[in-house]
C-alpha cells in the first residue's frame, strides 16, 4: 500500500459533547507522529465542540449520516450543507445500522451520497454483506450491487472522491473479525469492481477500508494487506488510549 493510510472511529450514539471534546483533547498528543490520517465521527450533537477541540490537529471531523434533500419538510433531519457550514469534512453513508436497523434503501444512500458530494462533504460509502448472505455464497453480488447503486449517476470525477468501507454486517460489534485473508480477498474484488465500473488509476487511489471488531490486537494484520488501505472502527474507537495504539499501528 503505497497512499497514506486513514484511520476512521465511528461512535456511532455515544458520547456528550464534553465527552467529545475530552476525548480529542486527550487524543490529539499521542497521535502527533501518527502515519494515517485521522477522522473521527461523533454524534451531531458533539460535532462542534469536536471541531473546535480538532482544530490545530491532525484530526479530521465527519458526520455518521445526513439527509438528501437541502431543506425544508423533514422533521429531525440534518442537511449535508448544515454539516458543511459547521466545518463537517465527511460524512458516514450506507452503514448496515442505517440499512438494517432504519431500512435506507440504496437509491437512498445514493441521493446523501450525490448530495454530500454537492454540498463539499467526503462521502465514505458502507457495504457489506450480511451473515446469511455470506452463507448462501450471495458476497460479491450483495457488494456489486451496494457498490454500483451507491455511485449511481456520479461523474468519475466525483466517484474518485469516494472512500469506500468494506464491513461484513457479521463483524460489526460482535467480536468476530474477518481473517485478514478473508477481509483481503474482498478488498481485492473490490478494486476490482472499482476498475470495471469507474476506472484503473480511480481505483488505484481509492481507499478501502475494513471494518467490524478492529482493535489493537489485529489492525497490524489487516493493514498489511496489499488492497486494505485504512480501518473503519466502532466500538474501539470510543476509548481514547486503545484508538491512539489503532491510529499508531496503522
Ligand atoms: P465495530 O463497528 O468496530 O464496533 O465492530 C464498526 C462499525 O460499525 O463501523
Amino acid at each position: 500500500m503505497d497512499k497514506k493510510s486513514i484511520v476512521a472511529g465511528n461512535w456511532k450514539m455515544n458520547k456528550t459533547q464534553l465527552e467529545a471534546k475530552e476525548f480529542i483533547k486527550n487524543l490529539a498528543p499521542l497521535i502527533q507522529s501518527a502515519r494515517a490520517s485521522v477522522y473521527i465521527s461523533p454524534s451531531f450533537t458533539a460535532l462542534q465542540e469536536s471541531i473546535l477541540a480538532a482544530n490545530n490537529t491532525n484530526i479530521i471531523i465527519g458526520a455518521q449520516n445526513m439527509h438528501d434533500e437541502t431543506d425544508g419538510a423533514f422533521t429531525g433531519e440534518i442537511s449535508g450543507g448544515m454539516l458543511k457550514a459547521l466545518g463537517v469534512e465527511f460524512v458516514i453513508l450506507g452503514h448496515s445500522e442505517r440499512r438494517h436497523v432504519f431500512h435506507e434503501d440504496s437509491s437512498f444512500i445514493n441521493r446523501k451520497l450525490i448530495r454530500a458530494l454537492k454540498d463539499g462533504l467526503q462521502p465514505i460509502l458502507c457495504i457489506g454483506e450480511t451473515q446469511k448472505e455470506r452463507e448462501e455464497k450471495k458476497t460479491e453480488i450483495v457488494l456489486e450491487e451496494q457498490f454500483l447503486k451507491g455511485i449511481q449517476n456520479l461523474s468519475k470525477k466525483d466517484a474518485s472522491n469516494i472512500i469506500i468501507a468494506y464491513e461484513p454486517v457479521w463483524a460489526i460489534g460482535t467480536g468476530k473479525t474477518a481473517t485478514s485473508e478473508i477481509a483481503e480477498h474482498v478488498h481485492s474484488f473490490i478494486r476490482k469492481l472499482v476498475v470495471k465500473h469507474l476506472d484503473k488509476e480511480i481505483s488505484k487511489n481509492m481507499h478501502i477500508l475494513y471494518g467490524g471488531s478492529v482493535k489493537p490486537q489485529n489492525v497490524e494484520e489487516l493493514m498489511q494487506q496489499e488492497n486494505i488501505d485504512g480501518v473503519l472502527v466502532g466500538g474501539a474507537s470510543l476509548d481514547y488510549k486503545v484508538f491512539a495504539q489503532i491510529i499508531n499501528k496503522a
